[in-house]
């Protein structure tokens, strides 16, 4: 109940005015998001390098209806990956297609994405992009494939495990070899396309993972489910997997004991970093998945105010 309203106002315009002007949501949100600047985001991407992990960028933002909001945010981008390259970071980045004018139209989101793309490619940058609600599926799983026939095959795909579709479009990715991150999924979906019980989310995610791991190309594992770790764990030491041939991924401020214990355990961990200031989608987001950081938050920003 209060992860479907967490994410009904999460694409609540009122809500998304009233939080972002509230000084207390800004210091929410630094928990989930570097910083509102691209130095911020170097800043936090060279301390998780440090520590041994890898790092995905993604400049918030999503659901842009004009072209010029569309356009800045590719030059945004086109920013990350240059500095990805001047600063010497090991990382690459994430792309929301709603972000780049998904919406707007195939030809201007075309010409978009292509400028990331040709950029990306010159500095050797691997492109994933994020899977968005499900209206999107199948318009975003066709856009990449039109791109891996134009020769881009550094790019890479999000499925979730919520949706019932997901094992098919898994066998589809893995004859390709299209690289995909499997996550569980983040957006209110009728029962129609996803899972409604959590148990079914949860076994769809290891059968897809077992696939992914075997027949696919470099999965990202993404996930602090410690079931569904685990279960990683044993299917790549009875399948004589090396830890070489996929990658944990995280969400930044997530799990962060758990990031550093697969990285001690010798695995391979990359750490989705968002930063920029159109946070407040990404933030409710995370609060529905676990109501208990709206009350941290909350208790935090409570006990600073008393103090
Ligand atoms: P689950 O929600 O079952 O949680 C398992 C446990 O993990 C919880 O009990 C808790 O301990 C911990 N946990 C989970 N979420 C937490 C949080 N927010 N704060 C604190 N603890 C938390 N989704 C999507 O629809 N499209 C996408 O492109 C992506 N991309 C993406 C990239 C990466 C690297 C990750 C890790 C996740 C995504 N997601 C996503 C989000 C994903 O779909 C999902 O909503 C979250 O990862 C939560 O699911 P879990 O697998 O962690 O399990």
């Amino acid at each position: 109940m209060l992860k479907q309203t967490m994410l009904c106002l999460s694409e609540s315009r009122t809500a998304r005015a009233l939080v972002t002007h509230a000084p207390f949501a800004h210091r929410a949100a630094r928990r989930f998001v570097a910083g509102e600047t691209i130095d911020d985001a170097m800043r936090a991407a060279r301390a998780l390098n440090q520590a041994g992990m890898t790092v995905t960028i993604d400049n918030l933002g999503e659901s842009v209806e004009s072209e010029a909001d569309a356009r800045a945010a590719a030059d945004a981008y086109l920013e990350v990956l240059d500095r990805i390259a001047t600063d010497g970071i090991d990382g690459n980045i994430s792309v929301k297609l709603t972000q780049m004018g998904q919406d707007i139209g195939p030809e201007f989101l075309h010409d978009n994405v292509r400028r990331i793309l040709e950029r990306a490619a010159e500095l050797d940058i691997f492109v994933r992009f994020d899977m968005e609600d499900s209206e999107h599926t199948q318009p975003t799983l066709d856009f990449v494939a039109s791109l891996w026939d134009e020769g881009y095959e550094e790019i890479g795909i999000v499925l979730q495990s919520y949706l019932r579709r997901t094992r098919d479009d898994a066998a589809s990715a893995s004859a390709r070899s299209l690289r995909v991150r499997l996550c569980k999924g983040a957006y209110a979906e009728p029962p129609t396309v996803a899972f409604p019980d959590k148990k079914d989310v949860d076994a769809n995610y290891v059968e897809t993972m077992k696939l992914l791991l075997r027949d696919g190309h470099y999965p990202g594992i993404a996930t602090h489910d410690p079931k569904m770790i685990d279960a990683a764990k044993a299917f790549v030491a009875e399948q004589g997997i090396d830890t070489s041939r996929f990658e944990f991924q995280m969400l930044y401020g997530v799990r962060r004991d758990l990031q550093r214990q697969l990285v001690k355990e010798g695995y391979r961990m990359r750490v989705y970093l968002p930063f920029g200031d159109a946070w407040y989608p990404y933030l409710m987001r995370r609060m529905a998945e676990r109501p208990a950081n709206l009350f941290f938050i909350v208790g935090n920003v409570l006990k600073e105010r008393r103090h």
